[in-house]
């Protein structure tokens, strides 16, 4: 008899995978995390440090060093290794160099005979979820990308602010694009249910002329303004990363905007964007279309298409 443990690779034991490694170890989500950086040393530094937290803990997780050959029966593999923007530059503006260290994982660890899901959290996170979904051949649903999660979590927490509610109440989505081009499709957006454009008629005495423009020009921007304020950031994407791994490994059905490859879905074909998605065991299992406005749907279908641009230019590359 073998009872079946959970198993997640992390590659890049920068700020990013090791603030998920973190998230997960202190959350107890999985049995198991392999630490793998190209920088030995420093995967094994942040492996002695999570081993320390174990005695405060409910769980013991089991964290250690490894190499991509070790990943052949991991259930997830996160990647998020990459080259993150400087000063002035782009999510997109880091495509290329990204790329290639993309392709120095995916490969060998194809090799090690893996066939579980990948969760790619490198920038530009829907071109690059695209490109290993074509790298590793595996199917669409078994290569995610975090997308507009993190989007829609800034999305919340700006919603709540102004009805002064849990972000947690607060139904609402960024979609396409993580990056300038996102979108929020307003129409559905809802507070409990109650639609949020009836919450702003109703109340115009206490939220005077509420500007959905800035609210959607506030979180395109504040990946930003955490990055201007401390050079980078980490506790926002790996907590999201930390939720699709639990949605997948725990089979909960759960409905997140992650980037996931559209085939027909709101008009857009062979392009990975932000929606929200099915996440269960099998990965991303479904796609909800949610039902937007002629208007919303041409702002879902230019940011589609900017993802499209750049996601064509690296796939000619290869
Ligand atoms: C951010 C990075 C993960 O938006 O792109 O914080």
């Amino acid at each position: 008899m073998k009872i079946k443990t959970s198993k997640i690779a992390i590659i890049g034991c920068g700020l990013v995978g090791s603030s998920t490694a973190f998230s997960l170890v202190t959350q107890g989500i999985c049995d198991e995390i392999l630490m793998i950086d190209i920088n030995e040393e420093r995967a094994l530094g942040e492996v002695m440090d999570l081993r320390d937290t174990i005695k405060y803990l409910d769980r013991n997780v089991k964290v250690r060093t490894a190499s991509y050959k070790d990943c052949g029966d991991a259930d997830i593999i996160v990647i998020t290794a990459g080259a993150p923007p400087q000063k002035g530059q782009t999510r997109l503006d880091t495509l290329e160099v990204s790329a290639k260290i993309v392709k120095t994982i995916v490969d060998p660890i194809m090799a090690s005979g893996f066939d579980g899901i990948f969760i790619v959290v490198s920038n530009p996170v829907d071109i690059m979820a695209h490109y290993v979904h074509h790298l590793s051949g595996l199917p669409k649903n078994q290569v995610i990308g975090t997308g507009s999660a993190l989007d829609t979590s800034r999305l919340q927490n700006f919603i709540a602010e102004l009805v002064n509610v849990d972000p947690r109440s607060i139904y609402a989505y960024s979609m396409g694009e993580h990056g300038d081009s996102q979108m929020v499709p307003w129409s559905t957006v809802t507070v409990a249910g109650k639609p949020f454009q009836d919450i702003i008629q109703d109340n115009k005495d206490m939220l005077g002329d509420v500007d959905l423009d800035e609210i959607v020009k506030k979180t395109v921007r504040e990946g930003w303004e955490i990055y201007q304020r401390k050079g980078t950031t980490y506790y926002g994407i790996a907590t999201t990363c930390a939720g699709i791994i639990k949605a997948i490994l725990y089979d909960e059905n759960r409905i997140i905007p992650v980037s996931t490859l559209l085939e027909g879905e709101y008009g857009q074909e062979g392009v990975y964007a932000g929606v929200p998605t099915i996440l269960n065991r099998t990965g991303a299992a479904d796609i909800l279309e949610i039902h937007m406005t002629k208007e919303e749907l041409e702002k879902f279908k230019s940011s589609a298409e900017i993802i499209k641009e750049y996601t064509d230019k690296i796939l000619k590359e290869i």
